[in-house]
């Protein structure tokens, strides 16, 4: 999977400046000082560049902004792209520079006078990652992006670190594509054959089709998929690059190709976006790339149901009773929220197949969870202070938003039916964290366990910082920094 643009390190050599075609790149801090790349640019636009610093404009930009001096005097560049950045940049303000300059790229390429800045593998992975464009079913639009290169003054090191951005970048882009892709090419057999193919990364890849399903008891799995034509599967993911018999960390994903809501259908208006129902199952898939892509020193597993929430003749109804796993029944009052039957018994195979150190699900389980934290925080429900507490910093460190929200007895026992052990809905109120007891459920009580709700980060109407409108990838970079922070070495 190539990524977006082509991206290069090269030893700074300032020769090929003046004559560059395409756009150059240069960065001067808070301070107004020119570095050597700076001053020769400055020198062959007769202070051009100088002035601009002197400016309000610039004055006003903050860390990570760009502008664009366009058909510089003196050079044969199309533009110059000014970036305010400071010698050592935080990782967001780096990724934010490297975002803007993909906008402002077009097709020329960028010759980047990196220098001495740092963080310079993180502008080029935030480069990368808005450079993302979801084009596949649109005709006739050969995007024509430019390259770029970096230079930089020790560009072996960079190169290094630049491969593990390119995972980073890869992991994120393979969610994104899932996530972004409709429910009629992504249909359960094609999302299985596409992590299958991640065999090639030396990911042990294994597919459960329904036979198993139904020998395992996962009924409340198949109750959500008996309504569509496509065949309800689990993937089972195994990266095994930490010490061999060491148990791993487990990571479980929401994978509903298409939720109508079933027999509780969900109104006209909108419903489209259900197409990226198994943002989830993306996110997991995205994190096992990566850690396959850098073959990271830990044992970590990955595993989705994948299915399709159709209303039919052999559909679920409201009111029907069903059997998970564990063994606990359920009285489904509404088939819309069929997520957490989907990842009851995922869940609970994982559990007692795999006994992971710990164990994170990621779905789009509730449009309450819209309601309290908008698109700016997946929420967070966890059984361990200290399991939460490291995702959430590993989050924060990646820019990537997440807040933890309340569970208690009280809100499980909104959870009792009349002829079950549960219902599947818990009431208006405390939609999310409802749904988040019912989760723990099935958790056992020794696995430390997080439940991300990223119903409102997973996929956005307009652009966000690092992605255009569409699927975002949010969760691959703070589990992958979570599982290099804490299970690996
Ligand atoms: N997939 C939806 C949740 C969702 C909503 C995801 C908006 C992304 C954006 C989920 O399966 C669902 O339908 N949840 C119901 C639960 C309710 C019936 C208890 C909901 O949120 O309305
Ligand atoms: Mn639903
Ligand atoms: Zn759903």
């Amino acid at each position: 999977m190539p990524l977006p643009i082509e991206i290069h390190f090269k030893d700074v050599d300032l020769d090929p400046v003046s004559d560059a075609g395409g756009k150059v790149v240069v960065f001067v801090g808070d301070d107004g000082r020119l570095d050597a790349g700076a001053r020769r640019v400055n020198r062959l636009m007769r202070k051009a560049l100088a002035r601009f610093i002197e400016s309000d404009a610039f004055a006003k930009l903050s860390p990570g902004d760009v502008r664009s001096l366009a058909y510089p005097a003196g050079m044969t560049a199309r533009a110059v792209l000014v970036v305010k950045l400071g010698k050592r940049p935080s990782v967001p303000e780096a990724r934010k520079a490297g975002a803007q300059l993909a906008k402002l790229i077009g097709e020329d390429d960028l010759l980047v006078l990196a220098g001495t800045i740092g963080r310079a593998d993180h502008i080029a992975l935030g480069l990368a990652l808005r450079a993302y464009d979801f084009d596949t079913h649109k005709t006739g639009v050969g995007k024509n992006i430019g390259k770029a290169v970096f230079m930089v003054s020790k560009p072996e090191e960079m190169a290094k670190s630049a491969k593990t951005m390119g995972a980073i970048a890869e992991g994120v882009f393979f969610t994104r594509d899932l996530t972004n892709e409709p429910a009629n090419v992504l249909t359960t057999d094609d999302f299985a054959a596409r992590l299958a193919a991640m065999q090639e990364l030396g990911l042990d890849v294994e597919i459960l089709d329904e036979p198993d399903l139904v020998k395992l008891g996962m009924r409340t799995l198949l109750s959500v998929g008996q309504g569509s034509d496509s065949p309800t599967k689990v993937v089972v993911m195994s990266w095994n690059g930490g010490k061999r018999g060491d148990a791993p960390f487990a990571l479980v994903g929401k994978g509903v190709v298409f939720d109508t809501g079933g027999i509780s259908l969900k109104q006209a208006a909108g419903m489209e976006a259900m197409t990226m129902d198994m943002g989830g199952a993306g996110v997991v898939a995205g994190v096992m790339r990566t850690l396959a892509l850098r073959k990271a020193k830990a044992n970590v597993v990955g595993l989705v149901g994948l299915v399709e929430n159709m209303p039919s003749g052999s559909a679920t109804r409201p009111g029907d009773v069903v059997k998970s796993m564990k063994g606990d029944t359920v009285e489904i009052i509404n088939t819309d929220a069929e997520g957490r039957l989907v990842l009851a018994d995922v869940m609970w195979y994982t559990q007692e197949r795999f006994k992971p150190v710990g164990m994170i699900n990621l779905a789009t389980l509730t449009g309450a969870i819209l309601v309290a934290l908008g698109h700016e925080n997946a929420g967070v429900f966890s059984n361990s202070d200290k399991l939460s507490a490291d995702f959430i910093k590993a989050a924060e460190a990646e820019g990537e938003g997440a807040w933890r929200l309340p569970m208690s007895p009280a809100y499980d026992a909104l959870l009792k039916s009349q002829t079950a052990d549960m219902k599947n809905v818990g009431g208006r109120n405390a939609g999310s964290i409802t749904a988040a007891q019912f989760l723990q459920r099935f958790v056992k009580e020794d696995v430390p366990w997080c439940h991300l709700d990223i119903a409102g980060v997973a996929s956005v109407k307009s652009e966000t910082a690092l992605a255009p409108a569409g699927a975002t990838g949010w969760g691959v970079m703070a589990l992958n920094r979570l599982i290099a922070d804490h299970y690996e070495g």
